[in-house]
């Protein structure tokens, strides 16, 4: 069990977004999730904080990076885990989002993951479960974990988020990594700048609290990180860029455009990459300039502290 203090650090059931967080929740779980970074490049890599507890992820929507991560996570604490796809699941015979998470809340889980299409799925499945739920990712609003290992592998490398200059790039209009992203960095004293062609950015993409900038020369200028985002065309619902050609030559980053930033700027990716459209391939490859694979090492250490803060005290 966590001790008492662990809860007031937290103090919150679920977490379904970084808004409503406060900079020392986050530090929290920065903290604990670096601590196992050095824990998952053991040979041993598995801990028993989670045994006797059972972790389902619940994925009405395609993954491979968060599922796999929240899974590895589970298992390294020691949890039974259970991975449901909407492909094998009862949702294709029609039950609502309401009936499987009663049905699962029924098989009494301490943890569920769960990624969802539309916004604020995951909160109203929230409510119908005893247990605790952690957002995987819903529709274009919020994917706290991925902002969180974003910030685990920015703090390592700048030594801080305070005052850095960090530019978000390209489809911010369908991105919940964006907007999680934005959340976190804003509460922990980044300086935000968002860069897009007008059609990518969400209506009143200023009243964010971020420089909008819609040039990539000029957003990327001085600053400390690249955040590069994936055109989210499953989003779309009908042209949003004339063509991808014409879309990485304006807004796709290669070392040209990257030279605007600081010297020493760092590149990110949540990933999956569409190369040669939102990012030059052998820049992504590049392992002096882009943390990429470094993010996804990060994620099964955020995962980790998530897991374990919430879950260990239901
Ligand atoms: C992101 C997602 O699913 O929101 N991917 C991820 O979780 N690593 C970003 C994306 O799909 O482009």
């Amino acid at each position: 069990m966590p001790s008492p203090a662990a809860v007031d650090q937290f103090p919150h059931r679920h977490l379904l977004g970084i808004e409503g967080l406060v900079p020392a929740e986050i530090t929290y779980l920065l903290d604990r999730a670096d601590s196992y970074v050095a824990q998952n490049r053991k040979v041993d890599k598995k801990l028993g904080l989670l045994r006797g507890r059972t972790q389902i992820n619940l994925f009405f929507e395609a993954s491979t990076r968060t599922r796999t991560s929240f899974e590895l996570a589970g298992k390294r604490l020691g949890a039974d885990v259970i991975n449901m796809s909407v492909e094998g699941s009862s949702i294709k015979k029609g039950e609502t989002l309401i009936d499987t998470a009663m049905t699962l809340n029924a098989m009494r889980p301490d943890v569920l993951v769960v990624r969802h299409p539309e916004s604020g799925a995951v909160a109203l499945l929230a409510q119908k479960v005893d247990c605790a739920v952690i957002n995987g990712g819903d529709g274009s609003h919020e994917h706290p974990t991925q902002a969180l290992l974003d910030a685990l592998t920015i703090k390592r490398r700048k030594g801080h988020l305070d005052g850095l200059v960090v530019a978000i790039c390209g489809d911010i209009l369908h991105s919940r990594v964006a907007r999680s992203n934005i959340q976190l960095l804003g509460i922990m004293g980044a300086q935000i700048r968002v860069v897009a062609p007008p059609t990518l950015l969400p209506p009143a993409a200023d009243r964010l609290g971020v420089e909008v900038h819609h040039d990539m020369r000029e957003g990327l200028a001085g600053c400390d990180i690249v955040m590069m985002l994936r055109l989210q065309s499953e989003r779309m619902h009908g042209a949003f860029v004339p063509s991808l050609r014409e879309y990485f030559r304006f807004y796709g980053l290669d070392a040209e455009k990257l030279a605007a930033a600081k010297p020493d700027a760092l590149v990110l990716h949540p990933g999956p990459m569409n190369r040669g459209v939102e990012i030059d391939t052998d820049l992504a490859d590049d392992i002096d300039r882009s943390a990429i694979a470094e993010q996804v090492e990060m994620g099964v250490a955020v995962r980790m502290a998530c897991l374990e803060t919430l879950a260990a005290r239901s």
